[in-house]
C-alpha cells in the first residue's frame, strides 16, 4: 500500500466508504423495484491522499499524525452524491438522516447559504460505527450532496484554486460567481418545469 501515512487505517477509510455505498445501493434498488423515484444520478468516492491530508493538517496548524488526521479532519473518507434536481438533494439528505446509527458531527447547507464565491452544496459529516468482526470502530465520513450543475461549477472552481499564477484571476473569480448565480437560477427553473410536468404545481 503506497499510502503509508494511514497505515492499517486505510481498511477503516475504505471500509466506511464501502459501508455507506452499500447502504445507498440497497435503497436505490429498493426504490426502483417499488416504482419510487431514485433521487441519485451517481456517486463518487475517494480516500484523501496522504499528500493532501498532510497539506491540510499543516494548513490548519494541526500535528501531522494519524490520530489527528482521522479525528480532527473530517474528510479522510469522502463520498459525493450527485443529483439531477434540488429537491433530490434534500430527499437524499432525509434518506441519510434515517440511518439511526449514524451520528451527525457537522452539517452545512451551502445551497440555502451559498459561500461568497458562489459555492453551493449540502455537506454532512457522519460518524459511522464500523463493525469489523464484532469490534466497532467509529469512522468519520464527509458526504457532499449537490446537483449536476453545482458539481460542474465546483470542478471548475477547484481547478482554479489549485492553479498558481493565473492571469486575470479577479475577472475569473467574478465570472465564476456570475455563473454560480446563473446555474442556481437554472436549477430552480428546471425543478419548477419538472414539477409542472409531473402536475405538482
Ligand atoms: P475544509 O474546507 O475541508 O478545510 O473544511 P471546512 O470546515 O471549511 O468544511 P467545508 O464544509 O466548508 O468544506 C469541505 C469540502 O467541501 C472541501 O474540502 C471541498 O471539497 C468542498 N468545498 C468547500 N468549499 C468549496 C469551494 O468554495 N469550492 C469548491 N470547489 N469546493 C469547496
Ligand atoms: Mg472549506
Amino acid at each position: 500500500m503506497q499510502n503509508s501515512f494511514y497505515k492499517d487505517s486505510i481498511v477503516l477509510l475504505e471500509g466506511v466508504i464501502a459501508e455507506i455505498m452499500a447502504r445507498l445501493d440497497i435503497i436505490r434498488k429498493y426504490k426502483i423495484v417499488h416504482n419510487d423515484r431514485d433521487p441519485i444520478e451517481y456517486i463518487t468516492s475517494r480516500v484523501k491522499t496522504e499528500e493532501s491530508m498532510k497539506e491540510k493538517l499543516k494548513r490548519k496548524k494541526l500535528p501531522i499524525n494519524l490520530e489527528t488526521a482521522l479525528t480532527k479532519i473530517y474528510d479522510a473518507a469522502g463520498i459525493r452524491i450527485i443529483c439531477a434536481y434540488i429537491d433530490d438533494v434534500y430527499t437524499v439528505v432525509k434518506m441519510l438522516k434515517k440511518f439511526k446509527d449514524l451520528k451527525i458531527l457537522k452539517e452545512k447547507d451551502y445551497i440555502k447559504n451559498p459561500k461568497s464565491n458562489g459555492y453551493r452544496s449540502y455537506h454532512i459529516v457522519f460518524q459511522v460505527p464500523l463493525d469489523i468482526a464484532g469490534e466497532v470502530h467509529p469512522v468519520n465520513i464527509e458526504i457532499q450532496i449537490r446537483t449536476i450543475a453545482m458539481d460542474f461549477w465546483a470542478s471548475l472552481e477547484h481547478e482554479m484554486k489549485y492553479k498558481k499564477n493565473i492571469k486575470n484571476q479577479k475577472m475569473i473569480v467574478e465570472e465564476l460567481k456570475r455563473c454560480a448565480n446563473e446555474i442556481a437560477t437554472t436549477d430552480i427553473n428546471m425543478q419548477a418545469i419538472r414539477n409542472m410536468i409531473n402536475g405538482k404545481e
